[in-house]
């Protein structure tokens, strides 16, 4: 049975999902939900799911990216993980971070990539006027949001789309493309999925 940490930020609504689908015959189980925000209200959800939680705030840490990974670490280590998942988390990880796990750390991200790595993708996806968008989950490398791709699902872009409207329809999206791709993975199968 692979241990899962999951890192988030803000509500979790990824995370959420990859719980509920970790159960039953699945070759994984949750050991950790942990976020760089005391505040991030996905840390209460896996609490009422029976998941250990940590929060390490990284405003603790101005300017020292290396001492918050440390703390950061802590919990990480002692639950553990095989499979680490970012999901919602929104702190760049230093190289020596993710090398620590390279290989082994998922990341779900709202666009196509390679198209559109960094922030306000769906903005970024209607000014230059695509017609398709979608998620990625791709493991994590030093390189930011390049890592190569497990899984990608589309949606269309529809006229009259706004950046909201458009992450809401990629959000339904994210939540049925993540947990396939870690069960998937979790099995040793990397084979990319295409939703
Ligand atoms: C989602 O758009 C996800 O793609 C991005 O963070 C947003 C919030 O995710 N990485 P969640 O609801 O916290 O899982």
């Amino acid at each position: 049975m692979k241990r899962v940490a999951i890192l988030i930020s803000g509500g979790g609504s990824n995370m959420i999902r990859l719980l509920q689908d970790m159960t039953g015959d699945h070759p994984a189980r949750p050991v950790l939900v942990a976020s760089n925000d005391p505040q991030a209200g996905g840390l209460a959800r896996a609490a009422d799911m029976g998941v250990p939680t940590a929060a390490i705030d990284h405003r603790a840490f101005p300017r020292d990216r290396a001492a918050f990974e440390q703390a950061l670490l802590e919990p990480i280590l002692q639950a553990e993980p095989d499979i680490i998942c970012l999901a919602g988390f929104m702190r760049i990880l230093t190289p020596g971070f993710v090398q620590r796990f390279q290989g082994r750390m998922l990341n779900i991200h709202p666009s196509l990539l390679p198209k559109y790595p960094g922030l306000d993708t769906h903005a970024r996806a209607i000014a230059a006027g695509d017609t398709q968008a979608g998620c990625t989950v791709h493991l994590v490398t030093p390189e930011l949001d390049a890592g190569p791709a497990l899984g990608q699902a589309r949606v269309p872009v529809l006229p009259g789309d706004d950046a909201a409207t458009l992450a809401a329809r990629v959000l339904v999206q994210e939540h049925r493309l993540y947990p396939a791709v870690l069960r998937r993975f979790a099995s040793g199968d990397r084979t990319p999925l295409v939703l």
